[in-house]
């Protein structure tokens, strides 16, 4: 028998843009990641396609609309607090958009690509080239940045299991169940 439509369509969230850009940064990271050892213009120019596609977003988190602009999902301390004690108690609020961890962790994934891309470039100016020290940085950066996405992956798959609803399909559908109850649209 043929299911009848549910009740409430899913609504759209993601963008084109944010979805485009989310699956081409994942991509560019991890071409930048696994050509790390070879020196020359493969890994840094898949790096610097990683920042301008960062920086791409970050233009995007001021250009866009509602669920794509860091002022919608940017929170200040107090509600990100809020919010990290209700996951804790196991009542946190579905957020339509980020959740306020989930915004905070969009802010640390760009700006570790921004200083990835930032070191490595400066890396290969005359005037700091062979420092071992900036080449130690930018390996400590790309090893924060691993650390971080293990973390990004986690945070998307517990709050999915919570809320029960797949949040990979939201990045590549761009929708998602509409608010109901508490939730915050
Ligand atoms: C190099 C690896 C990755 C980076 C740098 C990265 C970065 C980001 C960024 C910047 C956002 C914010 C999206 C926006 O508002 O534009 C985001 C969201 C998201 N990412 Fe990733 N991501 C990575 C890997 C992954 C992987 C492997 C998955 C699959 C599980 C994933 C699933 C998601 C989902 C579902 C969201 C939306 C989160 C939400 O519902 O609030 N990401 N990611
Ligand atoms: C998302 C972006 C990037 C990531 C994840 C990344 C990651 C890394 C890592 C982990 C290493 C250390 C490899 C080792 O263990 O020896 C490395 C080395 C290096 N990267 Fe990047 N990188 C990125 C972007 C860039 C860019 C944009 C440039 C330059 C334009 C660059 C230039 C270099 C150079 C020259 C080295 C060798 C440093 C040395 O001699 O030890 N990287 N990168």
């Amino acid at each position: 028998m043929k299911k009848s439509n549910p009740p409430h369509p899913p609504v759209p969230v993601w963008d084109a843009a944010v979805r485009l850009l989310h699956w081409s940064l994942v991509a560019s990271v991890a071409a930048a990641w696994i050509t790390r050892y070879r020196l020359g213009p493969l890994h840094e120019n898949l790096g610097y396609a990683a920042l301008a596609i960062a920086c791409a977003r970050v233009a995007w988190g001021f250009a866009g609309r509602h669920h794509a602009r860091f002022a919608q999902f940017v929170r200040g301390p107090a509600a990100t607090w809020a919010y990290a004690r209700a996951v804790g108690a196991g009542r946190a609020p579905r957020h339509l958009g980020h959740n306020p961890l989930g915004g905070w962790m969009v802010v640390a994934l760009l700006g570790c690509i921004g200083l990835l891309g930032f070191t490595g470039w400066l890396y290969t100016t005359d005037l700091f080239w062979g420092y071992g020290w900036l080449a130690n940085l930018h390996e400590g950066l790309g090893w924060a940045l691993l650390g971080l996405v293990a973390l990004h992956v986690g945070g998307v798959l517990f709050t999915g299991y919570k809320h029960r609803e797949n949040l990979l399909r939201a990045m590549v559908t761009g929708r998602k169940a509409p608010p109901t109850g508490d939730d915050v649209p």
